[in-house]
């Protein structure tokens, strides 16, 4: 459904044409469905009504093939819609290979977005047009939710949790971006822009804005300056391949090595205690920001030699 209806934003993404083809057959089917009720109500009434006053309707005993009939077809209906909707969903949650990663962390009322370059940039968000964009995102504090109206992409954000979307905005442009989740006093004023732009203006913007320290090069800083790096070469287990691994704990269990373990593991790092190793390692809690954090996790993913905004959960 290519065509602009004025009550919805444009269509900027690939999601969009999808979501809105799906929202206008759900409209379409409903308005069939209601019309057809309401049409036959008031045939039968007419055709079915009382000729005298003296009449008496005739006995019905209920007909099979017609229970079946209308049990079936809409069965039908309702599993096909409940694949289309899968089938969106899966298509929305599974990012493709080599996407471009954004990490974001958002607070009490903000969005502070970080480039794997080492860009920083607060209530905007910069990304090439024609590329598949990862957002990996958490929260300072409270539950954030993070719409893009024109993208048809709305993600919570959660503290304490890495939550991701991903979006493949096709057209330049600059598109509004809101919290989509009552948050505090000022959450009406956590509103931000996206700028969608050809990928050599957005080469072209990257250079202007200066490289900072890359997100790996800053974790690796923190890494150092937090002093993990004394323990994690000889008492402590290995982070070369970590992540994206699995991971035999002391008490028999086995665990992912994801963005919810790595955290953890800095946070309460007796939760989860490797087998072989004892409990030394002391808490981190306090000591590292959610901006330190993703950082983090960008170093830890690059001595695995992943990218550094690949999510696995
Ligand atoms: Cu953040 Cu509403």
């Amino acid at each position: 459904m290519a065509t602009y209806f004025p009550f919805l934003p444009e269509q900027g993404s690939r999601f969009a044409t999808g979501v809105d083809t799906f929202y206008f057959s759900m409209v379409g089917l409903t308005i069939f469905f209601a019309s057809l009720i309401f049409a036959l109500i008031l045939f039968f009434s007419v055709r079915y009504r009382r000729r005298s006053p003296r009449e008496i309707g005739a006995d019905i005993h209920g007909s099979l093939p017609l229970e079946i009939f209308w049990s079936v077809v809409p069965l039908v209906i309702v599993l096909g819609i409940f694949a289309w909707a899968t089938e969106l969903f899966f298509t929305r949650s599974n990012p493709p290979a080599n996407t471009y990663d954004v990490y974001v962390a958002a607070k009490q009322w903000m969005w502070k977005v970080q480039h794997p370059e080492g860009i920083s940039e607060i209530n905007e968000l910069h990304v090439p047009a024609g590329r598949a964009v990862k957002l990996v995102m958490t929260s300072q504090d409270v539950i954030h939710s993070f719409y893009l109206p024109i993208f048809r992409i709305k993600q919570d954000v959660i503290p304490g949790r890495y939550t991701s979307q991903w979006f493949q905005a096709d057209k330049p442009g600059k598109y509004h971006l809101f919290c989509a989740e009552y948050c505090g006093t000022n959450h009406s004023h956590m509103t931000g822009w996206v700028h969608v732009m050809e990928p050599r203006d957005y080469q072209h913007w990257l250079s202007q804005a200066g490289i900072g320290t890359s997100m790996v090069a800053a974790g690796e800083h923190l890494f150092t300056s937090l002093g993990c790096a004394s323990c994690h070469v000889r008492d402590c287990p290995p982070l070369q391949g970590l992540y994206g691994s699995s991971v035999a704990l002391q008490d028999g269990r086995t665990v992912f090595a994801g963005e919810a373990y790595i955290r953890e593991s800095i946070l309460a790092p007796t939760a989860k205690v490797v087998r072989g190793y004892r409990p030394i390692m002391p808490t981190f809690q306090g000591q590292v920001s959610e901006e330190g954090m993703l950082q983090l996790l960008a170093y830890i993913k690059s001595l695995a030699g992943e990218a550094p905004g690949k999510v696995q959960k």
